[in-house]
């Protein structure tokens, strides 16, 4: 592993799913090739290797990041999450499980990436962000409603070669709406320990 000292490597360590990976790279190894090639976290896929398929999308501090764009140097110190630490133990990601219920894939290749998008998908909609196609892009109207336009917009970058798209789209509307259900719980929750702390 470990590596001559040399003007074209540094020694660096990332930190995956909450792990810390240190390792010497070569100053052009992508991310991507750093997860696969040397860490053998080879959920993360390679389709084209050149930003335009969305199979290697990866989060860096939960934004959408395609790991084959993105040098391992410049990773470092930030905070990468891949396939797989999307799960917490046995239980799936929410939407993990919601791909499996609603048949988000065919061969699987692209499904990582999927997966990993669709994460953040949710959580910047939930934050409010507008797509291109979001009608009322004012700050003040919220959250615009998750249609399948909006879910086919928000994952534009992430291609299938199989054609799930119809089954990728529910997958995301489910896992979307599972995310409100719980947030609302939460919300109910506090909102009665409040009360019942201040009676
Ligand atoms: S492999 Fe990175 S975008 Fe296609
Ligand atoms: S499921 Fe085969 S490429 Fe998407």
């Amino acid at each position: 592993m470990a590596t001559a000292p040399s003007s074209t490597y540094s020694a660096i360590t990332l930190n995956i799913n909450g792990e810390k990976y240190p390792l010497s790279v070569d100053h052009r190894t992508t991310l991507l090739d750093a997860l696969r090639e040397r860490l053998d976290l080879t959920g993360t896929k390679k389709g084209c290797d050149q930003g335009q398929c969305g199979a290697c999308t990866v989060l860096l501090d939960g934004r959408r990041a395609v790991a084959c764009l993105q040098l391992a140097v410049a990773a470092e110190g930030r905070e990468i999450t891949t396939i797989e630490g999307m799960a917490e133990g046995e239980q799936l990601h929410p939407v993990q499980q919601a791909f499996l219920d609603l048949d988000g894939y065919q061969c699987g290749y692209c499904t990582p990436g999927q997966i990993c998008s669709a994460v953040a998908v949710i959580e910047e909609h939930a934050a409010g962000w507008p797509s291109a196609v979001t009608d009322d892009v004012r700050p003040e109207a919220g959250p615009p409603p998750l249609t399948a336009d909006e879910i086919r917009e928000r994952m534009s970058g992430n291609l299938c070669r199989c054609g799930a798209y119809v089954s990728i789209v529910q997958a995301v509307a489910r896992a979307a709406a599972t995310r409100t259900e719980s947030a609302q719980d939460t919300e109910s929750t506090e909102t009665t320990e409040t009360t019942e702390t201040a009676a």
